[in-house]
């Protein structure tokens, strides 16, 4: 079996979870991929204690997984913006794949990024950068590729419903949101997570992979849920509603409208039944009707599931020497509307 060699940077949550599930399941993988795919080399910060690099060469400059001639696939997990932008951009100059868990780099840099690795003729994949382990990019981009998509809406920020969830049960935001910090759900920075940053980011990929718009995150409007409190909560239950953080892509006919903000769900809608750090995400499809995908939005492993979905997908295309390529947001360039958002 041909060997696809893989370079991991950053062994945070996501970087461990992926390091974890890629070394346990090597033998499934590698079956259903018909290659091997091989840890070539770790770069991060800090060395961790708990995972087993055994003879795998280990830096703590990630610049070294970029200039490794070795490496086909960078795997970026980092986070962060402008490191991430630096590393990415000099792997696919020096003619690399990439797989990113980072939203916040695609919708701020994706449209840069995307014809940088266009014009090298590398894949650039951020399936686990949008609701964790839900294959939801694949679903919009292959799964309904034959329906014309009008909206897109759903809980994508798994911090967010977490405590949410639990305020519900009458637990104070601060202490919940320390907890989703232990358990790895929250950003570095978990402004992003409670102000609805990560959530418009996030719905800014979707709507460009799903709905045909290019990366417009400065467009989309934007509100977290730090200013709930347990009372309008409770409030909400009495009245048959419960206070749900959404992001909604939704064409109109004046453009593509973007929002994220806390939302009164009837009790009775199924995304109202979505509870802790679990997403969903709803898609209506001309052909198909609605869609729902549902699953862990957040932590090390079920992330890492994303992550290595596009490891495989891009060791398939390398293994093979396909030189073809799925359009990074689902369309080519000269398809995607040009819509005021
Ligand atoms: N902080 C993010 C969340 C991590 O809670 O959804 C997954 O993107």
């Amino acid at each position: 079996m041909k060997d696809v060699n893989v370079g991991i940077c950053g062994l945070g949550t996501v970087g461990g979870g992926t390091f974890n599930v890629l070394t346990r399941n090597a033998a499934i993988i590698s079956g259903r991929v018909g290659c091997n795919i091989r840890i070539a080399r770790v770069a991060s910060r800090k060395r961790r204690d708990d995972l087993d690099l055994g003879d795998i060469p280990f830096s703590t400059d990630i610049f070294d997984v970029v200039n490794d001639s070795s490496v086909d696939v960078v795997v970026e997990l980092i986070g962060g913006y402008d490191v991430a932008r630096e590393l990415v951009l000099t792997a696919i100059a020096n003619g690399k794949h990439v797989v990113t868990a980072n939203k916040a780099l695609i919708a701020v840099h994706g449209n840069e990024i995307f014809e940088a690795a266009e014009k090298a003729g590398v894949v650039v994949a951020y399936e686990a950068g949008v609701a964790g382990g839900i294959p939801v990019i694949k679903a919009v981009r292959e799964g309904l590729a034959a329906n014309r998509i009008d909206t897109i809406a759903g809980i994508i920020n798994g911090t967010g419903n977490f405590i949410l969830t639990e305020m519900r049960a009458g637990r104070p935001f601060d202490e919940v949101l320390k907890e989703a910090q232990a358990l790895g759900y929250a950003e570095a920075d978990p402004t992003f997570d409670v102000e609805g940053i990560d959530a418009a980011h996030k719905l800014t990929i979707l709507a460009s992979s799903g709905i045909g718009v290019p990366l417009q995150f400065e467009k989309a409007y934007t509100e977290g849920i730090s200013s709930l409190t347990p009372s309008d909560i409770a409030h909400a239950e009495l009245l048959g509603y419960r206070v749900k953080h959404l992001g909604i892509a939704r064409r109109r006919d004046d453009g593509i409208e973007l929002r994220v903000h806390p939302t009164l769900v009837p009790k009775t809608h199924l995304i109202a039944q979505v509870d802790g750090v679990l997403n969903a995400v709803m898609v209506d499809g001309d052909a198909v009707g609605q869609t729902m995908y549902y699953g862990p939005g957040a932590g090390d492993e079920a992330t890492a599931s994303a992550v290595i979905a596009d490891i495989v997908d891009v060791a398939r295309a390398v293994a093979s020497g396909s030189q073809q390529k799925v359009p990074y947001l689902g369309f080519t360039p000269d398809a995607l509307e040009d819509l005021p958002v």
